[in-house]
This record gives C-alpha cells, structure tokens and sequence, in this order.
C-alpha cells in the first residue's frame, strides 16, 4: 500500500529557465521550453512506514546525508501535507546515465520522486498537479512529468506554474548528442545560479523577449523546423550563459573544448548538417541533431580534443509508475 516505484527521463532545455520570481516556490523569472531524453533515466522507489524514524536516501547504491537527503526530505514534506500523513520514507533511486558525467539529474530525480511518493500515498493527481508539484523540488523537474516536447508556464502562484506536452515524443526524431568534455562536479550548481541571475543587467532584457523566443520554439518544433530551431536555442543558450558571466559574482562554465565544440557545429551546419548546440549550467555541449546525420557527427564529435564522451538520447516519454521494478 505504502510503496510505489516510478521512472522518468532527464530532460534538455531549448528555451532555458535561469532566475526564480519566487525562490521558495521556484517560480520561474520565465517560461521554458525542453525535450524529454529517452534513454537518461532515474527510477525511484518509495517506500513510507511506520518502522523508520527518519527519511533515508540511497543513489545508485550509496546511502546518501546532508544536503541531497535534506532536500529529498523537504520534498516528501510537501506530499505528505498533501496526503495527511506523518510518515518518514525510505527512498531508493538509481539513475541509469553515468555519475559523474556531468548530467544534470535533479530533473529526473524530483519527477520520478514525485510520481512515486504520490502514488504511494494513494494522491491521485493531475498530470499537471504532479508537474506543479515535482517543480516545488527542482524547477526542471517539472518538465520531465508530462512526455515529449514539454513547455513550463512560469504562471501566477504554485498551481498555474505547470508544465505540459507541446508535442509526442514521435512527432519529431530531434536526437540529442551529448558531448561530454568534463564530469567533475561543478562548483557553482544551478540552485545557487538561479539566485544570482537578477544580478545580471543582462537579465532584465533577456526574461523580456522570452516570449518572442518560446514561440519561435514553439513553431519550430510544430513544424519540424530544424533551422528556425537551431537559431533560436543556439541564441537561447548564448544569452543564458551571457547573463552567467556578467552575474556579480560571475559564472564562467565554459572549457576551452565548450567553445570549440560551438566554432564546430557552426560549421559543420553551414556545410549542410543538421546540428545546433545548446549548453546548461556546466561545460557539456547537447548537440541537436536529426537521423540519420547522427552517426557521422558522433564521429566527428568523437575526434574532438577534449570530448570524453558522447551519450545518444531521443525524445522519451512521460513519467510513469513501474509496477513490477525488476524490469
Ligand atoms: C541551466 O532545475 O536544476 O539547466 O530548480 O534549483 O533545481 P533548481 O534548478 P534546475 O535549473 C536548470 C537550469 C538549466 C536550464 C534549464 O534546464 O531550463
């Protein structure tokens, strides 16, 4: 009764959320547009008893303290007000990407914890109560509820702030190649970020003409697009990174490799490929392509120097229950 297992997908930016209107709530300074990526996922199993006298976390096997399980625990807070229950909760996650491969998971981790807490606790929401929900733990987390290409509202207050499908994972084969060129841990995480993002006097004037590029985004994927979608989420992800390095203090994740890897897909774009890039908080590239170009830019993104590795990921679906968990 008390124990549900859920699976969600990571999910990649192309219209990027950087800075909260409200940081408690994590409402977003704007809304966001992303794909789900098939293939980088978490499964999370929650298990609520009367037995445990504190909430436990594990990650891929490793008991987990301090400030991963505090914000787990605030999390399981918040379903627990919903639910009327008092009960502390072992949670057990595995993610199926890499650690330490410098892939964001708290997208993944926030929605698949969501999923499995609710349905433990026999909540039965929304797609976008759920979505609202898995964004009080990590704003990403919200666009990796519902499936597909996904768009974050930035909303009013805590229920209009939900994300939902602009489009099914079959209504465009986008692959999204991500060129890893370092996994260490970065220094400055995405939480910290958001709160210096007002700091920026570029940020005022990039949260306004956000909605000029979410419908650019937005028409893109609806018509397949590729190049109206590659301007706008190179031009995206610049103007993030141009309010990271103007922020006081400043955040410069880029590599050498990062910016190597930018010079290259422009080029080989001109040259009549179909690649566009786009960058979150770290130094890792996501190169946005279409089958079957895919093979060859793997290559070329392989001779790269600098470039570790490459991960393939398609448009995945929605975050799901798993009933039987050996699967
Ligand atoms: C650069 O969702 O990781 O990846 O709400 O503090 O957990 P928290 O932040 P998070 O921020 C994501 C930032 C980004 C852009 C994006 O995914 O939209």
């Amino acid at each position: 009764m008390y124990t549900a297992t859920a699976r969600s997908c990571s999910n990649i930016a192309f219209i990027k959320y950087w800075g909260n209107r409200n940081d408690t709530l994590r409402l977003p300074a704007n809304g966001s547009i992303s794909m789900n990526l098939s293939g980088l996922e978490t499964v999370t199993t929650v298990r609520f008893s009367e037995e445990l006298t504190s909430d436990t976390l594990s990650l891929n096997g490793q008991s987990q303290t301090g400030e991963a399980l505090r914000r787990a625990s605030r999390h399981l807070d918040h379903i627990r007000h919903l639910a009327g229950v008092n009960l502390h909760a072992e949670v057990v996650s595995h993610n199926n990407f890499p650690t330490g491969a410098g892939i964001a998971s708290s997208a993944s981790a926030f929605a698949a914890l969501t999923v499995a807490s609710c349905a433990a606790l026999g909540l039965d929401l929304a797609e976008r109560e759920l979505s609202a929900l898995a964004r009080l733990g990590s704003g990403s987390a919200c666009r990796s509820v519902p499936g597909g290409y996904v768009e974050w509202y930035s909303g009013e207050d805590h229920a209009s702030s939900y994300a939902e499908t602009i489009a099914p994972p079959d209504h465009w084969e986008l692959l999204d190649l991500v060129t890893i060129v370092s996994g260490e841990h970065k220094a400055i995480g995405s939480t910290s970020g958001h709160s210096l993002a007002s700091t920026s006097p570029l940020q005022t004037a990039r949260v306004e003409d956000t909605p000029r590029r979410l419908k650019q985004c937005r028409d893109a994927i609806l018509r397949r697009d590729f190049e109206l979608l590659a301007e706008v989420i190179e031009q995206d992800a610049l103007m993030m990174h141009a309010v990271m390095m103007t922020s006081h203090p400043p955040l410069l994740y880029w590599l050498p490799a990062t910016l190597q890897l930018i010079q290259l897909i422009r080029r080989w774009r001109a040259d009549g490929i179909p690649a566009c890039f786009t960058i979150d908080a770290g130094p890792n590239v996501h190169v946005i392509t279409l089958p079957p170009h895919h093979e060859q830019l793997e290559q070329l993104l392989r001779q790269v120097d600098g470039v570790q590795t490459v991960l393939t990921a398609s448009p995945g679906g929605p975050a799901c229950l798993v009933s039987n968990p050996a699967e």
